[in-house]
This record gives structure tokens, sequence and C-alpha cells, in this order.
């Protein structure tokens, strides 16, 4: 039997290579990629995928030029409208991991619309990484534990980060040839398989995420265990 990941956290990487292999800026590459995102979101929960993670901006893209930073805003903030139809239709709960905080007012304020009326909505999880850093999830995690007066363990710290509603991805892709996680997912990625691929990401489309969706199938997860006989 096909072995289908529940949740993939996906990488996105790559389009600034993508753009300037075609002699463009890079804006080019991140409204390709930013296109891009619909077709595999589609695609992946047509494929019986329940939550998709996606990697949109790091806390360190903020030292990107401020041109990209704010073409990778508006893009965002496009992108969220547009896509909110889109979610109310299809039973999808929009969530937005990462310190919102540091956004506009205009992209704060449509990130809370669309997550408080894609709340109740259970068929599938798209899951945006935006201003996220693992690093700074796990340490505020733990914060918020110890001004709680709780126990600090493996289990409380799991179930104080973003992504404790939706679980740890299966699977975590990382398209445009870097192999590294760059503060994606660390805690709840310990277990995940990895699948790297030299693909940018404009390009990781269908026959690319089944590809990665076929090496998962044949994976032997065995979580630190021996393999059964
Ligand atoms: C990495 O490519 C990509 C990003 C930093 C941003 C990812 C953003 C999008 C795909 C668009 C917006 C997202 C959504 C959810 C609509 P890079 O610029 O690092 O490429 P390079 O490594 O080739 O320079």
């Amino acid at each position: 039997m096909e072995k289908t990941p529940n949740h993939i956290g996906i990488i996105m990487d790559g389009n600034g290579r993508w753009a300037k292999q075609r002699g463009k800026i890079r804006s080019f590459g991140h409204k390709a990629g930013s296109d891009n995102v619909d077709r595999v979101v589609s695609y992946a929960f047509s494929k019986g995928v329940r939550t998709l993670s996606l990697y949109a901006f790091s806390s360190e893209n903020w030292a990107r030029p401020k041109e990209e930073v704010d073409e990778l805003m508006r893009l965002l903030e496009v992108y969220f409208k547009k896509f909110l139809k889109k979610v109310l239709k299809n039973d999808i709960r929009l969530f937005v991991m990462g310190d919102i905080s540091a956004l506009s007012s205009k992209l704060q304020k449509i990130i809370i619309d669309a997550m408080e009326k894609s709340k109740n909505n259970t068929s599938h999880v798209l899951n945006i990484g935006l201003n996220y850093g693992a690093r700074k999830e796990i340490v505020t995690a733990v914060k918020k534990l110890i001004k709680e007066n709780k126990e600090i363990t493996e289990q409380s710290i799991l179930e104080n980060l973003y992504t404790a509603p939706f679980g740890e991805p299966d699977l975590i892709i990382r398209t445009g040839g870097e192999l590294r996680l760059s503060n994606f997912m660390l805690y709840q990625g310990a277990y995940s398989e990895l699948y790297f691929t030299d693909v940018l990401w404009p390009d990781f489309d269908e026959v690319e995420l089944d590809k990665a969706l076929e090496s998962f199938s044949k994976r032997k997860r065995r979580f630190g265990a021996l393999e059964e006989e």
C-alpha cells in the first residue's frame, strides 16, 4: 500500500535563481513562486495530504534588501486575500506560524481575519511560516511554560509550539539544492523524513511532488527503534 504523509513541510527555495536564469529581477521569481504555492497546495491536498506547512518568510529574511522584502509582503497580502475564498470553499484551515507582530498592520489584519474565518475548518490545514524561526519558537514555548509554572518536558514543549494543533511533519521537502533546514521546524521535525531536490521552487510541480511522495512511501520510519521482524 502507498503511504501518504499526513503532514508535509516545505522549504520553498530557489525563486531568486529561477528569475536570474531568465534575466529577470528576484521579485519576478517570488511572483512565480507564489503562483506555484497554489498549484502545489491543490495537488498535495488532492493526494490526501492533510497538513502543509510552508516556509514563506524566515525571521532572518528581514536582512534582504528593502525592495525585496516589500515585494514579498505585497505578494503575501495578495495571496492571503485571494486564497481566502478557496480556503472557505474547500474546508481548509489557514494558519500562520511566526511572530506576525512585526508585519504591517494591514497584513496582520488580513492574516487574523483569514485565521479567524477558517478556524473551524477541518479537512486540511495550510500552515504558513511567516517571520518564523524554529529556535525562537522553542525559546518562546519554554518561557511560557516557566511563566505558567509548568513542568518542562519533551511533550510539554511540543504542546506549546505553533504546530501543536496539527502535529509534526512526516516529510520535509527542500527545493533549490541546498542541504539544510535553515531554522525550519527543528523541534517538531526531529523524526521527519527529509527530501532535497535541485529543482527550483517555481518549477516544483505535480510531477516533482509525486517524486517526493514516492520517495517517502519507500522509507522505513523507525523513530529510533529497531525494525519489526
Ligand atoms: C526562497 O527563494 C524563497 C523565499 C525567501 C520566499 C518564499 C516565498 C514565496 C514562495 C512567495 C510567497 C509565499 C506565499 C505563501 C504566497 P530565494 O529568494 O532564497 O531564492 P534563491 O536561493 O534562488 O536566491
